[in-house]
């Protein structure tokens, strides 16, 4: 009999959507409460608070509440549980909602000479840049899921002048997840994860690769900041990642 109930749950179940509840709590006289968390302590927090709020707007990052006290509210979500279609997952509304927009500011090749005095790395001829918009850190770590189970990806970071205002960008950080960033850095994210559609065409691979080297050499100059010096598996994740795209880079 017991089996029976459980068969006849398990089908009801089945048929009813699933919900994370939500963190809404509703007062006597009709208000709602609902929770928010507040971000501070890093010196552009207020940069990225308008480039979230402003510009990439609710569809894309967390809902912005307020930017006070050198920081900012937004709502608060849970971290997306790592999936294999993760990345797919994040491209796709990346496309739908950032990559197709234009970029906000006209830099035409300006930020070739910055780039090359910043991170003392030539610019490959072959290198073209579609302009477009793009949400600055789209890395699995930053992403979300709101109370409807929506992608939502947090910590964007607004155009700077030294790099193109490109959706490629983005694609970078996609592939720097798919290489095990976040193993690396975290211990999270170990499952299999499948590879952004992009990767099929070897061409936007190459561009992204390119991206994802220059973030490995931010992420490199970061480390050796570090008190106590680069942390093993950053650095080693470092050199994998300069290899593999140097490989893609030959192979397209
Ligand atoms: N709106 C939010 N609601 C709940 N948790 C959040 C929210 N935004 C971020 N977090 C959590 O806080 C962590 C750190 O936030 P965030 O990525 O903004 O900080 P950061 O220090 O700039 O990040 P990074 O590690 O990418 O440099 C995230 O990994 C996420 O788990
Ligand atoms: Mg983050």
């Amino acid at each position: 009999m017991i089996a029976h109930m459980l068969q006849a749950r398990r089908e009801l179940l089945r048929t009813l959507p699933t919900v994370i509840p939500s963190p809404m709590f509703v007062g006597g006289s009709g208000a709602t409460l609902g929770l928010a968390v507040y971000k501070r302590g890093h010196p552009e927090v207020l940069e990225e608070a308008l480039y979230a709020g402003e510009i990439l707007g609710p569809a894309i990052c967390p809902v912005v509440y307020s930017a006070t006290g050198g920081g900012y509210f937004m709502e608060y979500l849970r971290p997306a549980p790592p999936s294999p279609t993760l990345l797919r997952a994040a491209e796709e509304l990346l496309t739908e909602q950032v990559w197709c927009r234009p970029p906000i500011r006209n830099d035409g090749e300006d930020w070739r000479g910055l780039f090359r005095r910043r991170f003392a790395v030539a610019v490959p001829d072959w290198l073209e840049t579609p302009p477009g918009l793009a949400h600055g850190d789209p890395t699995a770590s930053n992403m979300l899921l709101n109370e409807k189970w929506e992608l939502r990806i947090g910590d964007p970071v607004a155009p700077r002048s030294y790099l193109p205002m490109s959706p490629d960008l983005d694609r970078g950080k996609l592939l720097q997840s798919f290489l095990g960033w976040e193993a690396a850095v975290y211990g999270t994210h170990r499952e299999p994860m499948l590879p952004p559609l992009f990767a099929e065409d070897l061409v936007v691979l190459r561009r992204a690769a390119f991206w994802c080297l220059v973030h490995s050499l931010r992420i490199m100059r970061r480390e050796t900041r570090r008190a106590g010096g680069p942390r093993q598996q950053v650095a080693r994740w470092c050199a994998m990642v300069a290899r593999v795209c140097r490989e893609v880079e030959v192979a397209a």
